[in-house]
């Protein structure tokens, strides 16, 4: 594993010729390593463990992971490079349920590659397609970024979940986006970060993001939100989302719904940050899976045991909240002002 001492001039996940390289968020903040991988099945793994995690980057990771089985493949005609193509999707598919990023990553790099007549363009286009979709992401997060900056006014105090920044995509950030071009615009934010248990996404990395970048944040536990949000210390809520239906309910990280619940009970505007590849128009929300993730997170912290042996336990990953408490959802294609049920399909197209 190589030791790297710059977070800012590489990015969340980056092809890297014929390699995909990502930080290993598993380790974060103890250490800022990177990991390369070659093959699909190692990127596959990667998503599933968390070495990559957040929407829009393991879209991008997963995306990569395909363009990786076109450069693999020894198949010497179209229909056995598609083959193997479809093999390294459907397994990729397979990883984690929820974002709709990693879907629409996968289906966008199939679909390059059917197009392609041979077999060398079409390993040519999979490889021009990661890399543009590289690039769209971080440039979508600064669109976003900017037409939510306006929510926020100078010296409000923005609690968000999770980790929607850097490291949620391939640079720059959703929620921390919008947080991130606040502050460029000569805004004073201070952000309330909850530790997101259990996976401590916030205590991890999202305290570790904002602290390298400078900015005033406090960290507290998720059992604060409430007493936080009630005493009139919080200005607004902005989150990411792993994936929005087309009646706009908005799945994110669990803790999210009650974050938007306690909003609502305060009078604190709740905005979710989110790109256009976290836009699922097809479905409604009844028809998302919400994944389930190994209860050896929520027995131990960080491999050690809180919890009796024997409890069982439920450990479900994200949560829906529905457009109702949504004051408005901020994307790249604008803001999706309420009623958001009805906006999401017209300013996503
Ligand atoms: O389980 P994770 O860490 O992948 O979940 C991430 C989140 O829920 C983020 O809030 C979401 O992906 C938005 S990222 C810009």
């Amino acid at each position: 594993m190589e030791q790297l001492e710059d977070f800012f001039t590489l990015r969340t996940v980056t092809w890297a010729g014929r390699s995909v390289r990502m930080i290993d968020q598993t380790v974060l903040p103890r250490r800022l390593a990177y990991r390369s991988y070659t093959k699909p099945a190692e990127v596959a793994e990667a998503i599933k463990t968390m070495v990559v995690r957040g929407a829009p980057a393991i879209g991008v990771a997963a995306a990569m992971g395909v363009a990786l089985s076109a450069l693999e493949s020894r198949a010497t005609g179209k229909e056995g490079i598609m083959a193997d193509i479809e093999k390294a999707a459907a397994l990729l598919r397979s990883t984690r349920p929820t974002a709709v990023n990693l879907f629409w990553g996968v289906d966008r790099v199939v679909r390059t590659a059917r197009r392609a007549p041979t077999t060398r363009e079409a390993r040519e286009a999979v490889v021009s397609e990661v890399k543009a979709m590289e690039e769209e992401d971080v440039a979508a997060n600064r669109r976003l970024g900017k037409i939510g900056a306006e929510l926020i006014d100078d010296g409000d105090t923005v609690m968000t979940q999770c980790n929607a920044g850097a490291l949620a995509t391939v640079g720059y950030g959703t929620a921390l986006g919008v947080i991130r071009a606040a502050r460029e615009a000569g805004k004073f934010v201070k952000v309330l970060v909850p530790e997101t248990r259990p996976a401590l996404q916030g205590a991890r990395l999202t305290a570790f993001e904002l602290l390298r970048d400078g900015f005033d944040c406090r960290l507290i536990s998720d059992t604060a939100v409430g007493y936080a949000l009630s005493r009139g210390v919080v200005d607004k809520v902005v989150v990411g989302a792993d994936r929005i239906t087309r009646d706009g309910w908005v799945f994110n990280k669990i803790g999210t719904y009650q974050i938007a619940v306690l909003a609502r009970r305060h009078r604190v505007p709740f905005y979710p940050a989110a790109p256009r590849s976290t836009f699922d128009l097809e479905r409604t929300h009844g028809q998302v899976t919400i994944e389930e993730r190994n209860a050896s997170e929520v027995v131990s912290i960080r491999g050690r045991r809180i919890a009796p042996r024997g409890i069982p336990v439920g450990n479900p990953a994200f949560d829906a909240t529905p457009p109702e408490l949504v004051t408005a959802i901020v994307s790249d294609a604008g803001l999706i002002r309420s009623p958001v049920a009805k906006n999401v399909r017209r300013v996503i197209s």
